[in-house]
């Protein structure tokens, strides 16, 4: 459970906590509310810090005693590094090491808000975020879970209302990323296509998006070959995920947020390495972050109208599998051989893709863990954007960057279409060695008729290795932070 957040213009040295955190910079620049701290130690903060050899950068962390001399029972000094150079991403890390720092404690006040020179409802929003998906843990399986014991936060800083708006934004949006973060940690076992649906609705109830499901009957009347043709060598029946966020009274041709959800990916007959499937639950990260952001919508008061497409699949493989050299036939028609039934997750976004096309969107981004190929080439940290139009794509770059989520664009060269030519089909599922980032980013083009699309390749991003920064070690839901922002910030594009 993530902490309740408030807001106050309490000093530092009054504030009633278990525990104050106030901001330190590199050469011990005393952050706001810092001064508090220092004189509480008779002016030996200076001396504690060098002692402790504290350096001030982002997240480090220190505890220090008080003696009893503040309200807060104790107090917490975290790094920021250099104060004017302090950025959103920097006071999320900063937050997040405070709330890992605050497992233990009921309630912390923190001037983290106030730092450096950014607008403090901005700062106000990510110290919310950070907080909420630092403290992130998924405890479900732990046999001796320690869960945080942090109910309360107080965010101190003057700014009135539009300061508690950001913090109440930044602690929504946390808690969408988190139940992000809890699907995918899921294991794939319990998140069945039709488990997926029944926790997104559960997660939808009530938050003014509407969903509709395809089944298998449906599926097949709504000619969707890729969905079907991927989830058929599965026990478990594929699913389609359609939901509608139309607030009244708000008018404008849609965005389209499409997201692969593959429950879990053994590759299917041109089966993965035991290895390789060791992180395949992840393989329907796109798709959490799709629902999550839409749960968000109605609470952030967005005035655009967004659908949400998620495609559910479980990639098996059995007697009933689809075999290499099988052909498929997508929802727009074109038809597709399948040389290797790994690469699915572009066989069912070819669907989705096309549903969102027909239904004449704005603009549309998909989100997918699509390729091994694209972590190759920008580690696993950044998502590869590719698209068909530049307007589009440097509005998703930079509500990306605005959320923090690093994104690197990546080209649709044109000549390496002919790598997807099949000799029975309109096309193949798979282009030549290298370069596979873009020959899949090509093959999803096929499927987007008219509307400014773009495509996030976030193989790497969507899990982390180790916990590091707000993210925890495992899923990290990845995109849902983007898609938010996009739907906040949206404008139709030019062209
Ligand atoms: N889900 C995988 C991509 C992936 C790999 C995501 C590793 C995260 C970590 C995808 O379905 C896949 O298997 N892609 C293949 C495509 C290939 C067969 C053309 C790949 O990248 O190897
Ligand atoms: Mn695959
Ligand atoms: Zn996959």
């Amino acid at each position: 459970m993530s902490p309740s957040f408030s807001v106050a213009t309490t000093s530092a040295d009054r504030v009633v906590a278990d525990l104050l955190a106030v901001p330190i910079g590199k050469g011990a620049d005393l952050g706001p509310g810092a001064d508090a701290v220092d004189a509480a130690l008779n002016g030996g903060l200076a001396a504690f810090l060098a002692e402790a050899g504290f350096d001030g950068k982002v997240g480090e962390t220190l505890a220090v005693p008080t003696g009893g001399r503040l309200k807060a029972k104790a107090a917490l000094l975290v790094g920021i590094g250099d104060p004017a150079e302090l950025s959103l991403d920097d006071v999320r890390r900063a937050a997040a090491a405070v709330a890992r720092r605050a497992g233990k404690v009921t309630s912390v006040a923190t001037t983290l808000a106030t730092a450096g020179t950014l607008a403090v409802a901005d700062a106000a929003q990510a110290v919310a975020e950070g907080l909420v998906l630092g403290g992130y843990q998924y405890l479900e399986y732990k046999g001796d879970a320690t869960p945080s014991k942090l109910k309360r936060v107080i965010v101190l800083a003057a700014g009135g209302a539009p300061v508690k708006a950001a913090v109440e934004r930044g602690a929504l949006v946390g808690d969408a990323v988190s139940w992000a973060r809890d699907m995918v940690n899921t294991p794939s076992k319990e998140k069945s296509p039709v488990e997926m649906v029944a926790a997104a609705k559960k997660l939808l109830r009530g938050t003014g998006v509407t969903v509709q499901v395809l089944d298998v009957k449906q599926l097949q009347a709504e000619r969707m070959g890729g969905v079907l043709g991927v989830g058929q060598g599965s026990q478990q029946a594929p699913r389609f995920l359609k939901m509608t966020y139309a607030p009244t009274g708000v008018r404008g041709k849609p965005l389209a947020f499409v997201g692969k959800g593959v429950v879990f990916d053994s590759g299917g007959l041109s089966l993965k390495t035991a290895g390789g499937m060791e992180t395949m639950k992840t393989d329907m990260s796109g798709g959490a972050a799709v629902i999550a952001a839409m749960s968000a919508l109605g609470a952030l008061g967005v005035k655009t109208r967004v659908t949400g497409y998620v495609p559910l699949v479980e990639n098996m493989p059995s007697g009933t599998a689809i075999r290499p050299g099988d052909v498929l036939k997508i929802r727009n028609g074109k038809t597709v051989e399948v040389l290797n039934t790994d690469a699915e997750g572009r066989l069912i976004l070819a669907d989705a893709l096309s549903l969102a096309s027909e239904e004449n969107p704005a603009a549309v981004i998909d989100l997918a863990t699509l390729t091994g190929a694209c972590m190759v080439a920008l580690g696993d940290k950044i998502a590869g954007l590719m698209g068909n139009d530049d307007d589009w794509a440097e509005q998703v770059r930079a509500a990306a960057d605005r959320a923090g989520e690093p994104v690197w664009p990546l080209p649709l060269p044109t000549d390496y279409r002919k790598q997807l030519e099949s000799e029975v089909a309109d096309m193949k599922n798979i282009g030549g060695s290298y370069g596979g980032a873009l020959t899949a980013g090509l093959f999803l083009q096929e499927f987007v008729d008219g509307a400014p699309w773009v495509h996030l390749d976030i193989a790497g991003p969507a899990r982390a290795g180790a916990d590091d920064g707000y993210l925890t070690k495992g899923g990290t839901g990845f995109g849902v932070r983007t898609l938010v922002e996009l739907a906040r910030t949206f404008a139709p594009p030019a062209t």
